[in-house]
């Protein structure tokens, strides 16, 4: 099997590593890296757990190789609070709408939230919950995270 070295920045760390060709990113960030924020459960592209921000978009990681993500900047949920302990808000706003259960969902669910806030602008609520569609809550949480995500949406009002 063919050995890539890449080097990734992760949560503003600096990476190195010589990894398989074959490695996916999420098997990179989880075992190789430690970052067992990175959650995964399918394995192919359907659950959304593993999903972490590579330079600014949201990727399923486990349908991305590590060689792939060669110079990137990725940030894992682990990225997300700060230093202080302060949740990033859309932490805040899962937890204010007790939109977590078992928690293996919500990083990915996270991710995507953050990613698709992170701009000057909120987008629609509409927006939110089409890309909350491409997440799997085994716990059924759902009606608790659309919450939060309407929340931190431009449309406070939008149906729930
Ligand atoms: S583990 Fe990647 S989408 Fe399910
Ligand atoms: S909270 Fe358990 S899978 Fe979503």
């Amino acid at each position: 099997m063919s050995q890539h070295n890449i080097q990734v920045t992760v949560n503003g760390r600096l990476h190195t590593a010589t990894v398989e060709g074959r490695l996916t990113l999420s098997d990179f960030l989880r075992v190789e890296a430690g970052y067992t924020g990175v959650h995964i459960g399918c394995e192919h592209g359907v659950c959304g757990a593993c999903t972490v921000i590579v330079d600014g978009q949201a990727v399923r990681s486990c349908l991305m190789l590590a060689v792939q993500a060669d110079g990137s900047s990725i940030t894992t949920v682990e990225g997300l609070t700060a230093p202080d302990g302060t949740l990033h808000p859309v932490q805040q706003a899962l937890r204010d709408e007790h939109a977590l259960q078992c928690g293996f969902c919500t990083p990915g669910v996270v991710m995507t939230l953050a990613a698709l806030t992170s701009g000057a602008s909120k987008p629609a609520a509409r927006t939110l919950l089409d890309a909350l569609s491409g997440h799997v809550c085994r716990c059924t949480g759902y009606q608790g995270i659309r919450r939060a995500a309407i929340k931190l949406a431009g449309e406070p009002g939008a149906k729930k």
